[in-house]
């Protein structure tokens, strides 16, 4: 007597439930600019509201459908919204979507070229297209010595990045027995503190991490990159490895790869390039020369995830030389053997990254490249900055205010010409207020306020609407604030 029960989904409520998911995102979207930006719960508030006790009987799908808007859409930080200026952003679109879903669906984990050949060549094939796009240099294609894998982060990136150079340079001796203390990395002092993470988690050690310091507009200065670097030689050091960063997470500056990238060659060093968000903008001949000297890399990060409508998470990672990293990287069991991966005629990315197990995240970058095309995707980028650019200069138009670092792309690092106090009360004002969403950074010891146009949504209006803000806020805080309150922020 077989038995029937099941408390599976049916295909039919799936396709119901799907119908409804999907309207219930596209409702969202429609309506996001109502919500607060920055999340307004307290500690503990969401996580109490979720009860204690799981149910034992499962429940409808409307019920925690409800839930979902009633108890998880108030704790909510609206990242997509258009008034969202913080960090970096992490935008996303329908296509994008879409694609996460069937990647969902199909629920395909692709280790192994094995194990769902598709997900391994759709993958290949769109980060070559894309490094065409990007005018990446020919080494980075799978058709060559190097190739290209979607990680999920940037930090993931330079930790795989740095964990081949260090490998490259102790002949597979520090996978076998551990790192002797003596290999060394640089950047700047800009640079993102994922590679400080990574030397600890590489087991390379965090002081061995050199942080060089930057020029007037905040990118690492070549020159004493390669005096430290002499320097550390006659010490009896080993250095290994360089990250140079397009567009940096405090202000955007970009740093002078062409001359890093010499150095690391004369050098002998492993060159990384962490273009995290900045790197869309190459797909715009007109940005294109940002990538000037990335010939010289042995790898380059750059996160669609970030300013290219692709949701979190997709980090696409090059190498000019995937030997050099599938031989860092690579363990094989007897019980992942198979004739594909015994032939050599295929990639197997769980060599190209840190966990075994892997999704099928090249489909939502698919989809995305295919549904706006070249043109679609070039427009929008062209927008925000275009739109970044008429905010600098209404800023630099306001006698009250003062740019503080080069904006390139779609960071504005400005400042309210008085005190740190004061520019940190305006800033949480403003995100008190609900309608926009901005974060700050120190540069030159100083207390600066960051607004990144990145927001797939964000329009003339929304811009304006933040600046209008703004300046309002600064004024009225100048006026009520007393000075003695102020600085004790400072
Ligand atoms: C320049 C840069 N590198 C790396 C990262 C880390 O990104 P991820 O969250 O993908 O690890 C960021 C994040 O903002 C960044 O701005």
């Amino acid at each position: 007597m077989s038995n029937t029960k099941s408390y599976h989904m049916s295909t039919d409520d799936f396709r119901r439930h799907g119908k409804e998911m999907i309207d219930w995102i596209a409702d969202y979207y429609e309506t996001v600019e109502s919500y607060p930006v920055l999340a307004r719960a307290r500690p503990g508030e969401v996580a109490a509201s979720l009860g204690d006790e799981l149910p034992v009987h499962g429940e409808g799908f409307s019920k925690i459908l409800r839930d979902a808007t009633e108890k998880i859409l108030p704790g909510l930080t609206h990242w997509q919204s258009p008034g969202f200026h913080a960090y970096f952003p992490a935008n996303t679109s329908g296509p994008a979507i879409l694609g996460e879903l069937l990647s969902a669906g199909l629920g395909v984990q692709g280790m192994l070229w094995s194990t769902s050949p598709a997900c391994t060549e759709v993958e290949t094939r769109v980060l070559d297209l894309l490094a065409e796009l990007l005018g990446l240099p020919e080494s980075y294609r799978s058709t060559g010595n190097g190739g290209g894998v979607i990680q999920d982060s940037a930090s993931s990136a330079v930790l795989c990045a740095l964990i081949a150079a260090r490998e490259r340079d102790s002949g597979q001796r520090s996978n076998r027995v551990g790192c002797d203390g003596t290999q060394v990395a640089y950047c700047s002092t800009q640079t993102h503190s994922s590679l400080e993470k990574a030397m600890g988690v590489a087991g390379l050690g965090r002081a061995n991490l050199r942080q060089i310091e930057v020029d007037e507009r905040f990118a690492l200065d070549a020159e004493r990159l390669a005096v430290q670097i002499r320097s550390d030689r006659a010490a009896g050091l080993r250095p290994i490895f360089v990250c140079a960063t397009l567009g940096t997470t405090s202000s955007n500056a970009v740093d002078p790869i062409a001359d890093i990238g010499r150095i690391c060659s004369e050098e002998g060093l492993w060159f990384h390039v962490d273009a995290a968000m900045s790197g869309t903008a190459a797909i715009c001949p007109e940005y294109r020369h940002l990538n000037d000297g990335v010939e010289y890399a042995d790898s380059y990060c750059f996160n669609p995830h970030k300013w290219m409508f692709t949701n979190f998470d997709c980090s696409c990672f090059w190498v000019a030389d995937r030997a050099a990293l599938v031989g860092a990287l690579s363990i094989l069991p007897e019980y992942l053997a198979n004739e594909a991966t015994r032939s050599g005629a295929v990639f197997d990315y769980r060599d190209w990254q840190i966990p075994l197990g892997r999704r099928f995240r090249a489909l939502k970058l698919w989809f995305v490249l295919r549904y706006y095309g070249v043109e679609g995707l070039r427009y929008h980028i062209r927008r925000h900055i275009e739109l970044t650019g008429k905010l600098v200069a209404w800023i630099e138009a306001d006698p009250h205010f003062e740019i503080v670092a080069p904006a390139p792309f779609n960071l504005v690092c400005f400042r309210y010409r008085g005190s740190d106090g004061l520019n940190q009360r305006i800033m949480e004002e403003l995100n008190e207020g609900g309608e926009i969403f901005l974060t700050h950074t120190r540069l030159n010891g100083r207390f600066v306020l960051r607004l990144c146009v990145g927001q797939a949504r964000t329009e003339l209006e929304h811009v304006e609407k933040a600046w209008n803000l703004v300046a309002a806020t600064a004024e009225r805080l100048r006026r009520i604030v007393p000075l003695t309150e102020i600085d004790q922020l400072s």
